[in-house]
């Protein structure tokens, strides 16, 4: 036995050196399969489905118990390179991979974090348009869509008006992954501009009165989150990096503000699939040269772990009947943050609701019972790596319904449609329009 040997081997996997240069999709197979072996104990590889080309769509994912979920530990995920030519988000999120499994043990933070999160990270949801972009090109646009010349960010069901485009394997493939985990934070990385987008990307009246904005019932929220990854980028908080782009105030923007979009990601994900999801744009550039992808590191690095973080905020918890059953399917929502698709308890009777600090009234509603309020306090102090828990205990009544029982999803129409005055979606401004005509392409 060669001493020298074993010991290398046994370092070896803790000085995984991944490179700077872009990793085609042998090379980033390769290197997660090596991860996810390397590291088995924290990371599970798999694939939610193929490209229209037959590519693997991987997510890698790092937690403590990286195979399945544990009661009170809050799903996260990351997605990269749905547009293929927009290539940094690709490559940070296998750097982010290779920090968050090097460090695991080692720094506290991320130690802290990996224990108290379940962190899934899809490094490339579109594999076909990476694949057919030549070379690097800040604005060359070939390779945005997928095989079938499809823009994703355009492919899914949309809340506000008919998204009637057919839809893409990749589409699909993420929506059935969305099915499989409760997730409750996420961020879409882009690239083309440089700015924190949240949603909604689409509006109606209903949504959008205020300075064109489209806003959620949880703005504040979306605007905090935006804010936690762009205040730690330096060159996005500055809100006027690209040149001859749209000043964004502190980095951050409302989607539907900077310019409407219909069948985009982050909306689908608040309201069908209880996930609060951003867009990040990380670059002016879409495919920069490989010898700038350091200093994209270095400036994304505090912001991709701030925001991981942020899936901590607010309240979570489990609801139970009297005899300590979980009851799955029980709407939990904060009163005045109605969601048009609302939010419900997992098969875990599990409920997570990302709130910043302060008091609410929960409601919570069983299908033919009298809705339970319950006030709750969120504190100020820093709520770091576990939200406020509280479980609930229903007090039903009589029988239950067994309707309780099964999962009626929310139909895939556009659900906003059917609040009052919808019919006057509310126009940006002229001068929205002008930028929009110039910005079209970016998210
Ligand atoms: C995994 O371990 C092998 C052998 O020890 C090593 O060559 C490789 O660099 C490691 N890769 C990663 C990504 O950790
Ligand atoms: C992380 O969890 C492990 C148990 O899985 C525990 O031993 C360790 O102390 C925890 N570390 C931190 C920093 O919380
Ligand atoms: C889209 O499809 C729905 C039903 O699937 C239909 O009711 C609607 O009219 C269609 N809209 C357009 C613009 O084709
Ligand atoms: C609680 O929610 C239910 C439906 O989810 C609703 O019908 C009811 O009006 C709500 N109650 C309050 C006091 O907000
Ligand atoms: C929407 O309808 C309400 C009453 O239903 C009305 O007060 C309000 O002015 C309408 N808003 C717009 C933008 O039409
Ligand atoms: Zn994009």
């Amino acid at each position: 036995m060669d001493f020298a040997r074993l010991w290398l081997g046994l370092l070896l996997p803790l000085v995984a050196a991944l490179d700077f240069s872009y990793h085609h999709q042998e090379e980033m197979e390769t290197f997660l399969k090596n991860v996810a072996q390397n590291y088995s104990s924290v990371t599970h590889l798999h694939c939610v489905g193929k490209s229209v080309k037959g590519r693997n769509l991987w997510v890698l994912v790092v937690g403590r118990s990286p195979r399945e979920h544990r009661i009170g530990i809050p799903e996260f995920k990351y997605v990269a390179n749905m547009h293929g030519d927009e290539t940094v988000g690709r490559e940070l999120l296998l750097h982010l991979i290779d920090y968050l499994v090097t460090n695991d043990g080692k720094d506290f933070e991320i130690t802290r974090l990996i224990n108290s999160t379940r962190i899934h990270i899809m490094p490339s949801m579109n594999p076909d348009g990476f694949e057919a972009v030549k070379k690097p090109d800040c604005f060359n646009t070939n390779g945005r869509e997928n095989n079938n010349f499809y823009d994703l960010n355009r492919n899914f069901p949309d809340g506000f008006e008919f998204n009637n485009e057919s839809r893409q394997p990749e589409t699909v493939a993420v929506m059935e992954w969305l099915k499989t985990e409760t997730f409750v934070l996420s961020a879409n990385l882009h690239g083309g501009a440089l700015v924190a987008s949240y949603p909604f990307d689409n509006g109606v009246s209903a949504t959008g009165k205020v300075h064109s904005r489209s806003v959620t019932p949880d703005d504040d929220v979306f605007q905090y989150l935006a804010n936690s990854y762009a205040s730690k980028n330096v060159n996005m908080k500055k809100g006027d990096h690209c040149k001859n782009k749209m000043n964004f105030r502190n980095g951050i923007v409302n989607g539907y503000e900077w310019y409407p979009l219909k069948g985009g990601m982050q909306d689908y994900n608040y309201i069908w699939a209880q996930c609060f999801e951003i867009t990040l744009e990380l670059s002016c550039c879409k495919y920069p040269r490989e010898e700038k992808l350091p200093l994209f590191w270095d400036s994304n690095k505090a912001s991709l772990i701030e925001y991981i973080k942020q899936v901590h905020l607010g309240i979570k918890g489990q609801v139970f009947d009297q005899k300590g059953n979980p009851l799955p399917n029980v709407i939990v929502e904060v009163q005045d943050r109605k969601h048009v698709c609302p939010y419900k308890t997992n098969k875990f009777g599990e409920y997570y609701l990302l709130l910043l600090p302060g008091s609410y009234t929960l409601n919570v509603t069983v299908p033919g019972q009298e809705p339970y309020l319950t006030k709750v306090i969120i504190p100020k102090k820093s709520q770091d790596f576990s939200a406020l828990k509280k479980d609930i205990v229903f007090p039903l009544r009589g029988h239950l319904d067994s309707s309780l029982l099964s999962n009626p999803s929310c139909p895939m129409i556009p659900l906003y449609s059917i609040l009052p005055n919808h019919s006057a979606a509310t126009k940006p401004s002229l001068f929205l329009f002008l930028v929009t005509l110039f910005h079209i392409l970016f998210k």
